[in-house]
């Protein structure tokens, strides 16, 4: 099978950012977006508007979305776990909401702190919501593959909440195996599982890559013609509520890859890198993507 015209989600602003102790400042948030966006990044996850008493890096939200300056043709998708974040990202100007239910029972307690089958309801209210008012929807569905509290998670549960949520009106649906455990085996049965009730480019994988498994598990994933990747800048990551995930799948290690598979992302590699080390620098830490190292270290 080929591989061609893959679309780069990228969500180090995000996910990247949430699980950081030190507080990043609206500025230097902003000028990551920037950067990002200069280097050719089509969408950037920028901002989630959840509890600040669950997540507080994510509380400024509304100042980064107000303050980023959009590239014309740039997606600029924000997290939203409930109406009351939904009403908040309202005031901001948005195209595209995420929604977040988990795939495993012990997850969603942790992260939502509610039941899959209640978190499904409450997206469900922002998904039909947002179609209402003219945004585009995007559903995640965490811990596809294994939960930090479950184990091991069955494929069919994962379709059926994959199924659940285009019903809600979401284009497009990321699997994310939030703490990296996934292997190229896993992902292979999990894509034969959910392929079953979705096309190939309505979905997105979205890998950790805690146990060094995030390429290989991509290209297991992309022999199934999914089009779309997440990934994050310098491979910054993890949920907080996820005991012992580390960073995403690194953007610049994602381009360089594709670039090996002759798929043109359009993305300019050392502008990408600079935006790295730009965020990695602040943080005052070694980044985390091996093609980032690499090319700071000639
Ligand atoms: P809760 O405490 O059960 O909520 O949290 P509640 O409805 O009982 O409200 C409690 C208080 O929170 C109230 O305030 C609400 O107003 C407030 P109080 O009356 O006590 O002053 N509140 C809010 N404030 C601001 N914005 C809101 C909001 N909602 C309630 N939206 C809740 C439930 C879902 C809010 C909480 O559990 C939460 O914020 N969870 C999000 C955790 C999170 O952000 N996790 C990381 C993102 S998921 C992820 O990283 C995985 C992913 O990358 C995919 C993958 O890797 O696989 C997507
Ligand atoms: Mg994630």
């Amino acid at each position: 099978s080929t591989v061609s015209d893959i679309r780069i989600y990228e969500v180090g602003p995000r996910d990247g950012l949430q699980n950081e102790s030190k507080f990043v400042p609206t500025d230097v948030k902003v000028e990551l977006i920037h950067k990002l966006a200069a280097a050719g990044i089509k969408n950037i996850e920028c901002a989630s508007f959840v509890s600040p008493k669950w997540v507080k890096q994510m509380s400024d939200g509304i100042d980064v979305m107000k303050t980023i300056k959009r590239s014309p043709g740039v997606n600029y998708p924000v997290l939203i776990p409930n109406l009351k974040g939904y009403e908040t990202a309202m005031k901001c100007n948005i195209e595209e909401v995420a929604i977040f239910p988990a795939g495993s029972e012990g997850f969603s307690q942790k992260n939502l702190n509610c039941s899959v089958e209640e978190g499904l309801k409450r997206f469900k209210e922002v998904a039909v919501q947002a179609v209402k008012d003219g945004l585009r929807v995007r559903g995640y569905i965490s811990c596809v593959v294994g939960c930090p509290y479950d184990g091991p998670i069955h494929p069919k549960g994962i379709a059926k909440i994959t199924e659940e949520l285009f019903e809600m009106g979401c284009y497009e649906v990321s699997l994310g195996d939030t703490i990296g455990v996934g292997t190229a085996g896993s992902v292979q049965r999990l894509m034969r599982e959910v392929l079953k009730v979705a096309k190939p480019e309505n979905l997105a994988l979205h890998f950790h890559d805690t146990y060094g498994q995030g390429l290989s598990n991509l290209l297991a994933g992309l022999e199934f013609g999914i089009k779309t990747v997440d990934s994050s800048i310098s491979g910054l990551g993890g949920c907080p509520y996820a005991r012992g995930a580390t960073g995403n799948l690194a953007t610049e290690d994602l381009v360089y890859f594709l670039y090996g598979l002759g798929v043109n992302t359009n993305v300019d590699l050392v502008k990408l890198i600079e935006a790295g080390r730009y965020i990695s620098n602040f943080l005052g830490k070694m980044t985390e993507s091996r093609v980032n190292r690499a090319l700071s270290d000639r």
